[in-house]
């Protein structure tokens, strides 16, 4: 009678732990499920349009705004009628001032700025030869790495330069100009990253 009430109170024990490793079981059945459909929504959230509120760049010149978008870093920035006028100064030191390079350039931003609009710039924050971060150097000053500097992004990993409509210098190791995004304007102070206007390639 008592070896009954030990085996019995050893089954109560075996099933309730049996009980126990099935939850975990199914605990960790579950989590190959979820996380099996995780990365693409994931994926969606980050592949989406990211919609901009840039009223703030009115307000405060010369403030840059960085947004993510498909993970990379975009920079929404205004530029002044003097950095756009210094723009046009600069094609003969450019290696692709007209941005005939379609991969970075959709069409409706061929232009001197890259923009649908000059003074706003909507740029993809990462160099083109190895992937760093450029630095944002705006001011139109002489620079440790160019006397004549016109204001624009400067790569510290190697070197590479580009002006403030991220068009790449010449003799430096960025193969291209920086990429400008598919985007929109909304209204005046909202865009959209990751849709190209309507109509456009
Ligand atoms: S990664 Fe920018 S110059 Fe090499």
């Amino acid at each position: 009678m008592a070896n009954d009430e030990v085996h019995s109170g050893r089954r109560r024990f075996l099933t309730a732990t049996t009980a126990v490793v099935g939850a975990v079981g199914v605990g960790f059945a579950a989590v190959p499920f979820i996380t099996s459909w995780k990365p693409s929504a994931r994926a969606e959230v980050a592949g989406a349009p990211v919609d901009v509120d840039i009223a703030k760049l009115e307000n405060e010149p010369g403030m840059r705004m960085i947004v993510q978008w498909r993970g990379k870093p975009v920079w929404i920035f205004k530029r002044t009628p003097e950095q756009l006028k210094a723009l046009a100064t600069l094609d003969g030191n450019l290696r692709d001032p007209k941005s005939d390079n379609p991969d970075q350039t959709p069409a409706f931003a061929k232009n001197e700025a890259r923009a649908i609009k000059p003074d706003i710039a909507v740029i993809v924050g990462i160099c083109t030869h190895l992937g760093c971060v450029p630095g944002y150097v705006p001011e139109m000053l002489p620079q440790p790495f160019d006397s004549k500097w016109q204001g624009g992004f400067y790569c510290p990993c190697h070197q590479s330069r580009f002006d403030l409509a991220g068009r790449v210098y010449q003799g430096v190791p960025a193969p291209s100009n920086l990429e400008v995004p598919p985007y929109h304007f909304v209204n005046d102070t909202h865009l959209v990253i990751g849709v190209a206007p309507k109509g456009a390639a």
